[in-house]
């Protein structure tokens, strides 16, 4: 079948332009396939990343009609059948498939659908991913680690550093101090590992304003395109309960957050996000110098049209209520 590639094209500095590419492929072809077809047949001038075409190196992530995923990994029917795409980005009727390629998000372009991931790798440096050596310094035995102990780490170690994730993070967009999705990943795997001797430590790094765990608004797009399932937005929910054992009786801050939620779901169905940071940070309008501390935050997502200007209460608010009163009547029963 003939099939319509609109690839963004783009030179550091310079406005993006779609270039026109058409392509007689066979649905099972990857889109990394057809890329190949066209550098090597059309234009050796388009720049992409590309390595073990196995979904393994992670090298080859882009966004594809919209969403970041891994060019070997996607094919040409199921994009097509996923899309049922029948008009072009002008609008007019199309009757060849079209498929539009991306450079991943929140990173800048280096040309084409080559970007600059050094954000992605300082950050991921930023949550110390690595064992602590204070444990491997213990000279007698090897670390030896049960069945169980190691099946903590299963999830999070599938992560393949493709950045899908980091691109289509909406926290990333607007905070720059906000570490990203695939180094909560791997924060968490390392707070799960029974043979790093620094939990404590991480947790209070990981706890840290908005650059850790408290800056993810829990959008859920990073489970939602991760080609690993690594699932980082649970991996950031895991770390979030460790910090609430952990600071339990001295943290005001981390106590508020888990009754904000769900005095907040209670109220309205589900988190009404103005007032989530206000009455969490901000402390009700008590903490003046947590107050100031959201403003630049609440400016950039003003300015990037993220900041809800308004709030509708859930359709079944009222049957969420019932639910959350009658698990609140439980735990009352049984303390
Ligand atoms: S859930 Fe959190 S970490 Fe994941 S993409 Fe959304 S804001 Fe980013
Ligand atoms: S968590 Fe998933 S999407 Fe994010 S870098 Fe790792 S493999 Fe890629
Ligand atoms: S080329 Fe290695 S993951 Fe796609």
């Amino acid at each position: 079948m003939e099939v319509r590639f609109q690839v963004i094209r783009q030179q550091q500095n310079s406005s993006p332009v779609f270039q026109t590419y058409l392509l007689e492929v066979e649905p099972g072809n990857t889109i990394l396939d057809c890329l190949n077809r066209i550098k090597w047949e059309q234009d050796g001038s388009l720049a992409y990343r590309k390595n073990c075409r196995n979904t393994i190196c992670g090298s080859c992530a882009m966004r594809i009609n919209g969403r970041s995923a891994l060019a070997c990994k996607e094919n040409v029917g199921s994009e097509i059948a996923r899309l049922q795409k029948t008009r072009s980005p002008s609008g007019e009727e199309n009757t060849i498939p079209e498929i539009t390629i991306a450079p991943l998000g929140n990173m800048p372009v280096i040309k084409d659908l080559v970007v600059d991931m050094s954000s992605f790798w300082n950050n991921l440096e930023a949550v110390t991913p690595y064992v602590s050596t204070a444990s491997r310094q213990i000279p007698e035995r090897e670390f030896l680690q049960t069945p169980q102990e190691r099946s903590l780490l299963d999830q999070t170690g599938n992560c393949i550093m493709c950045g899908a994730c980091y691109s289509e993070c909406n926290a990333r967009e607007v905070n720059p101090d906000f570490v990203g999705p695939h180094a909560l990943a791997k924060a968490y795997r390392m707070v799960a590992d029974s043979r790093d001797q620094e939990t404590e430590k991480r947790i209070e790094n990981y706890n840290e304003g908005t650059k850790g765990v408290w800056g993810c608004t829990r959008c859920l797009y990073c489970d939602s395109v991760c080609p690993m399932e690594v699932a980082p937005l649970e991996q950031i929910t895991k770390i979030k309960q460790e910090i609430l054992k952990l600071k339990q009786a001295s943290d005001g801050r981390s106590i508020r957050h888990r009754k904000v939620l769900v005095d907040l779901v209670k109220e309205g169905g589900w988190v009404d996000e103005r007032k989530f940071g206000l009455h969490v940070v901000g402390n009700y309008f008590r903490d003046l110098r947590g107050l100031l501390s959201l403003a630049p935050l609440g400016l950039r997502m003003i300015s990037k049209g993220k900041f809800p200007l308004s709030f509708e209460s859930s359709e079944g608010t009222q049957q969420v209520r019932s639910l959350i009163e009658a698990v609140q009547a439980l735990g009352a029963k049984d303390s």
